[in-house]
């Protein structure tokens, strides 16, 4: 894990929010749910590209502020009948710290 990048504390996110963590891909989503679980997504909606960062987190999905589509934080796919994916990236939690893997930094296409 030592290639990992720190990306801040739980603490830092708001329970059923988000923060947003800038990476030469682009934009990359971190979520806190009511159950201090932390996930990331491209901040990306699949329907038409609305910032996923500013939904509400229920349970352990968001919805798209901007027409409702309901995207799963741990597979990042819409709920049908909605379809669509967006990239997910693995984060591991250490001590309340927030690591984000590698390949965050790395564009969909590699
Ligand atoms: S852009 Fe997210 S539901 Fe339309």
């Amino acid at each position: 894990m030592d290639d990992w990048i720190e990306i801040g504390r739980v603490a830092d996110i708001p329970r059923r929010g988000a923060r947003c963590v800038t990476t030469p891909t682009g934009r990359i989503a971190v979520f806190r749910t009511v159950e201090d679980q932390v996930f990331a997504l491209e901040d990306r909606c699949p329907h038409k590209g609305g910032p996923l960062s500013q939904g509400i987190v229920h349970g352990a999905q968001v919805t798209c502020p901007l027409h409702n589509f309901v995207i799963s934080l741990e597979t990042g796919t819409a709920q049908a009948p909605d379809e669509g994916q967006v990239r997910t990236i693995p984060l591991s939690v250490v001590e309340g710290r927030i690591f984000m893997a590698p390949e965050a930094m790395l564009s969909a296409a590699e």
